[in-house]
């Protein structure tokens, strides 16, 4: 089976669930594998309240045994410690007596809760509010560990850096290149006088009861050429990680490598010129972001988000009550300022799955050991090419 994943879960039930299939066999896994990208998302200058009563961590419920996955569906489950808080209005068994949970009518702009109240036909946007909530990120994240785990076997090593909040920005191709040093700025900037401004900038929207979005950069380093395929449209590696970064909740633009930039300047400036270096073929820049006809070309994979300013805000939008159709203001629950680092590491999530999706496909599904030789042998094979026919160059041009 194809790996993927599905996630079960409201932001304030019981807990998030993750259900990852595809995992081969012989992987060594253990919570902390997970744990340590679930507190990274949680992080982040400007997030609410909620980060404060929550400390995610991973039970395994299924698919592994004595640190080592079945190949099996992996099942984990991240328990919500606020539904202690929450049990009377989001208890799955009906409600006690005569207590009725008084109803939520007023949608909240920019959030799924009008549409998801037609949609459906409730007359209480709860029911919309709980799961469309970004919460359901952390069951990705939960994903994007054991994905990444799988990857790291390989070499392959997924990072991330935040070159936009709002007005604040640092160079996108310098903040891709610094990403792996993201992690010690608390908004994911690599770069402490950046890190300054952003911080400055989410405080002045704060202060002003308003919220900000801003953009980052996710860099898979180690891939080797060839993963997702030009022959299907269903393949092509490009769209599949702009597809996993767009699903992610506020995500409203995606670039691969130099993005947009293309579209501007002469083709020149554009692709990427292919060497031979230290009896390798590498190529003279990376602008096209690791991506080419679909596939991987070896070069780290660059891609970029660009996040809206969080909806709910203190200063609350104008709305209509759905319960009389009178003019309201927007429905308020606690929010953060600005979640663009955390967004940063749910994306880091994602495009961890659509690589480990593809590099299964290419080098098969069922275990490790079958795995590492699939993988051994194609990259050997390429290297023993790169050799033999340079050396048959060599002489082809002596005797000439
Ligand atoms: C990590 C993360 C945290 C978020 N936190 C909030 C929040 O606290 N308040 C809010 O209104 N939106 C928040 N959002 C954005 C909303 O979930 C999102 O805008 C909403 O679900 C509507 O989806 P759409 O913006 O993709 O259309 C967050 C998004 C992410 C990725």
């Amino acid at each position: 089976m194809r790996f993927g994943f599905s996630t079960a879960g409201e932001s304030h039930g019981p807990a998030e669930v993750t259900l990852v299939h595809g995992v081969p066999a012989g992987l060594g896994l253990i919570a902390d594998d997970v744990n340590g990208d679930l507190a990274r998302r949680q992080k982040g200058y400007g997030r609410g309240g909620r980060q404060k009563i929550e400390k995610d961590e991973v039970e395994f419920l299924g698919g592994v045994r004595h640190g080592y996955t079945l190949g099996s569906p992996v099942a984990m489950l991240v328990r919500n410690r606020d539904y202690a808080n929450w049990e009377d209005r989001m208890s799955p068994d009906p409600p006690q007596g005569s207590n009725s949970v008084k109803k939520v009518t007023l949608p909240r702009p920019g959030h799924a809760d009008l549409a998801g109240m037609q949609k459906y036909a409730f007359d209480d946007l709860r029911n919309v509010l709980e799961r469309s909530s970004a919460r359901e990120t952390t069951a990705r994240v939960a994903a994007g560990g054991v994905a990444r785990k799988l990857l790291a076997e390989f070499g392959i090593r997924i990072s991330s850096a935040v070159y936009v909040i709002g007005a604040a920005s640092f160079d996108k191709e310098r903040a891709a290149l610094l990403a792996s040093k993201a992690d010690e700025s608390e908004v994911r900037c690599p770069d402490e006088e950046a890190t300054e401004r952003m911080k400055a900038e989410i405080d002045a929207a704060r202060h002003a009861r308003d919220a900000l979005g801003g953009e980052f950069v996710v860099v898979a380093e180690g891939c080797p050429p060839g993963l997702g395929s030009y022959v299907d449209w269903r393949d092509k590696l490009d769209a599949k990680l702009a597809h996993a970064l767009m699903s992610i909740n506020a995500i409203k633009g995606v670039e691969v490598g130099m993005g947009f930039g293309v579209a501007s300047r002469r083709s020149s400036e554009v692709q990427d010129e292919i060497v031979l270096e230290d009896g390798r073929l590498s190529r003279t820049s990376n602008r096209l972001g690791g991506l080419e006809g679909g596939m991987t070309n070896g070069e780290p994979v660059v891609v970029a988000a660009a996040m809206k300013p969080i909806s709910t805000i203190a200063r609350a939008l104008r709305t209509v009550d759905l319960s009389t159709y009178e003019p309201a203001r927007a429905f308020r629950e606690r929010a953060d300022s600005c979640a663009v680092p955390a967004a940063a590491v749910v994306g880091e999530a994602m495009v961890a799955i659509v690589l480990a999706e593809a590099f299964l496909e290419k080098f098969g599904h069922d275990n490790m050991t079958d795995i590492r030789a699939a993988h051994a042998a194609y990259t050997n094979r390429l290297r023993d090419e790169v050799i033999r026919r340079s050396a048959a160059g060599k002489d082809a041009r002596g005797r000439a």
